[in-house]
Parts: structure tokens; sequence; C-alpha cells
């Protein structure tokens, strides 16, 4: 058993910085007081006191008390290059003084030039050249399925259990994670088939003796519960929301080939995993060696504005002009000028290969936490899209949720921000801007060091 590094003790941020500004908002209780009273309660929050954020820089942000953090869960994955980027700010500053809106009635330069660039980051040959863009990742899924059934006629649409895509009532249907799932809301066409989640095997399998057997399912599904036909299956290359389940490498290759046996199209949202975060290839599909017929993104791909986006073939983008279909804000000039500065920066400071450098090494020292924690059940992830699955104990594998919550906020306190999923909310998400360097890993590695091990002697 590798002995714990205690030369970094005490925990003290790699770069430390005072804030950029101080603090000269409404005081913490207004801010409270006003959530409580005018926003809706279905709004979700993190931590036992809830955490004002002020300002951000790079991979840092700052509360109203000045205390600095290192943004490990970056905006909920949205926050590739860093917070406030100055070229960034510079670029989108220069456009709201210039023109904040018009709508795609008009030609605006920018649409055309970000989704140029799409293509040029879509795999050579694959003729996903032509983009839709909106304001959301569930807007883009909605269109994505739609271009789908009008494609091919078909109806039926196979989703994965355990997965994710948004909030919209087509997009919920599409998500099978009770969690995020309302009474209300119908799943019509929707089938769930089995997630690649070797870490609890529905079938009680082992990989790779199991020959693939949650793949494989697909086809009994489709045979079973559709006419045979269906418009699409529908993806995350790594679940998010579902627990950065990463699913073996022969997975979509089998799952792709059996939907496109039953007439389907293959989409890939992109949403998380997109955008270099998962290091090795720019599209977390790439991964696993297959090429979607749609790619869906939002998030990453503007580091914090509102902007999403579904590319796909001329012949299957064609058929959203069979009726009138619109937007308001979709191609918006601000939300372009940001996309396309994100992809731009994204390519000259190289941070695809940050996120394969600095996520490996993070990755080799989570694997070392696991070799030492009771807690630590499974490491997940490529890149700088990682997830931690905390048990009990490691043959029960019973999640570890109220540990999970108390490891957050042990973080918090030591300056480090994370998040957390999975249907038993037991899964860390370590998910920072592209742009952190070895050390910050460092100091995650060995806060989550310290706080496991807090953690682990109170239970
Ligand atoms: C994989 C995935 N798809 C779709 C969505 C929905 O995106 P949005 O919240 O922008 O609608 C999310 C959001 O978390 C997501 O993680």
């Amino acid at each position: 058993m590798t002995t714990p590094d205690t030369s970094r003790l005490p925990l003290s941020l790699p770069h430390p910085a005072p804030p950029p500004r101080p603090y000269d908002g409404p005081p913490r209780e207004e801010v409270i007081a006003l959530r409580r009273q005018f926003l809706s309660p279905g709004l979700v929050q993190y931590y036992r006191e809830p955490l004002l954020i002020v300002d951000g820089q790079m991979q840092y942000v700052w509360d109203e008390t000045g205390k600095q953090y290192l943004d490990g869960f970056a905006g909920i994955v949205t926050i590739s290059v860093g917070h406030c980027h100055p070229e960034i700010v510079e670029r989108v500053r220069e456009q709201v003084g210039r023109l904040q809106h018009t709508t795609t009635i008009y030609l605006h330069p920018t649409i055309g030039q970000l989704a140029q660039k799409m293509a040029a980051h879509m795999p050579t040959g694959s003729g996903l050249d032509v983009s839709y863009f909106t304001n959301s990742g569930s807007e883009a899924n909605e269109i994505a399925i739609l271009a789908s059934r009008e494609h091919t006629g078909n109806v039926d649409v196979v989703s994965l259990r355990n997965s994710y895509h948004g909030g919209t009532q087509g997009a919920m249907a599409l998500t099978a994670h009770g969690n995020w799932k309302f009474k209300s809301s119908p799943s019509h066409n929707v089938k769930n088939a089995t997630p690649g989640y070797c870490y609890r095997c529905p079938y009680g399998l082992e990989y790779p003796s199991c020959d693939v057997r949650c793949a494989r399912d697909i086809e009994e599904l489709i045979r079973y519960e559709t006419t045979g036909e269906v418009a699409c299956f529908i993806g995350e290359p790594i679940q998010g929301v579902g627990g950065v389940v990463t699913p073996p490498p022969e997975y979509f290759q089998i799952v792709y080939d059996i939907v496109r046996r039953h007439g389907g199209l293959c989409i890939a949202d992109e949403v998380q995993t997109g955008f270099g975060r998962t290091g090795e290839h720019f599209w977390g599909f790439e991964n696993w060696g297959v090429t979607p017929d749609l790619v869906t993104m939002a998030k990453g791909i503007a580091n914090g504005a509102p902007l999403g986006a579904c590319v796909t073939r001329p012949e299957i983008a064609q058929v959203m002009a069979n009726r009138v279909h619109f937007n308001t804000y979709g191609g918006n000039p601000i939300s372009m000028t940001q996309g396309l500065a994100t992809l731009e920066i994204i390519d000259k400071e190289n941070l695809q290969e940050n996120a394969r450098v600095v996520g490996n090494h993070l990755r080799e020292r989570l694997e070392e936490l696991k070799t030492r924690h009771r807690m630590v059940g499974d490491v997940r992830g490529k890149g700088l899209m990682l997830g931690v699955e905390l048990v009990l104990d490691k043959t029960s594998k019973t999640p570890a949720s109220a540990a999970t919550g108390e490891i957050m906020e042990l973080a918090r306190e030591r300056g480090l921000l994370l998040g957390k999923s999975g249907l038993y909310g037991n899964v860390l998400r370590i998910k920072p801007p592209l742009c952190i360097t070895r050390d910050d890993a460092d100091f995650m590695a060995d806060c989550l060091e310290e706080t496991l091990t807090l953690v682990e002697a109170q239970s």
C-alpha cells in the first residue's frame, strides 16, 4: 500500500490571490432572503450554508468575503477556458457595445464563422457540417430528436438508463434518472436501454467476460418494445449527471451498429464531454471510435454563455425546412462571439492537451486514493471529466451519500468546490476549467486525501 504524501500539508491553494475587486453588492442575508421569497423553490442549492460567488478569474472564484476557491466543478462544466478569460471579456464587450440582438431573420457574420469552425472540429469526412444554434443543451437535444424523427419517419427513440438530457418536456422524456423526472411529464415513445455501468453491472457480470451484454441488450429492447424501426439512439459518451459513468471500449460501436440496422440515427450528447474535456480527443464519442449522425452540445461550448447547438449532416439538417422552426435567441451575436472566442482559445492555448496531461495526472492521484481509502469504490472518467464513487465499504458497495455531502462541505472549507451526482448522490464530480495546472490537480487530490481521512474516521 502506498504511503500518504504529507509533505504538502497543511493545505493551501497553489495560486493564492486576493479577490479581483472588493465586493460592494447587497449583503449575503439579503441575497438569501430575495432567493427564498422571489425565486422558484425548485432551484437546487449546494452546501449547508449557501455559497455566494461574486468573482471569477480563470480556474478560481471568490465569495463575498474575499475567500478564494479552486473551481473543481466549473459552473457545472460550463467554464472551459477559464472564468472571465481576458480575451473573451474583451471580444464580448466589443460585441455588446456594437450590436446585442437582431435574430436570424437578418444576416450576421459571426454565426456563419462559428458554424464553419464547428464543422472544422468534427471528424474528417464525417459530413457533420451544419449547425442549428440554440440557447441550451435541452433545446439542442429537442432539435436532434425532431430532426431524427423527421428524417427517418420513425418515432421511437432509445436513450440510456441513468442518462440526463435536459429539463424541457422532450429532454426530460429522454432522461432516465428518477430524481429528474416529474410525475406529470410523459415519456411517450422513449425506451431506455442499459448503460455501460461496470461498477454496478445490472446483470452482475464482469467485463470483459460479460461480452458487453449491456450494449447488446439494445437489440432485444428494439425487437420487443418497438416496431423494429427506431428514429434514433441518444447517449452521453460519459454519463455526467448519472455519475461519470464511462462504458467499456466496445460499447458504442455495438450500440450504433444495432441502432443503424434498425433504421435509426445515432446522436452523441456532448453537452458535458465536448470541447476537449476528455483530453485524448476533442469530442467524447471519438474515444469510442464511433461517428454519430448528430452531435448535440452546450455548456463548455461558450465558456458560460447560454449557447447550445445541434450539428449534423446536410441531408439530415434539411428536414428542419419541412416546416417553420424558429428560436428567437438561437444564434444571437453575443453568444456567437463568445462561442467563437472560446473555440479559438481552446485551440490556441492547447487546452485539450492540458486536459489530457493534467487529467491523467489527477486520475493517477485519485487511483492512489482508492488503494488507501475504504470509501473510494471506483474512479472513472477521462481527461478532466472525472468521478469518484464513494461507498460505505468496497464489498457491499452501499452508496456513501451522506459522506459525499460531508466531503464536499470539508473541501469547500479548504477552498475547493466539487460537484456530486449519481442516482444516490454518492459520486464526486471533478470537472474543473480546462486551464487548471498540475499544482491545482495536486491540491484537489491532497484535499480529497485529507477530507476522506476525516470522514472515514467518523463513520
Ligand atoms: C449531458 C447533458 N445533456 C443535456 C443537458 C441539458 O443542458 P441545459 O441545462 O443547458 O439545457 C445537460 C445539463 O446538465 C447535460 O449534462
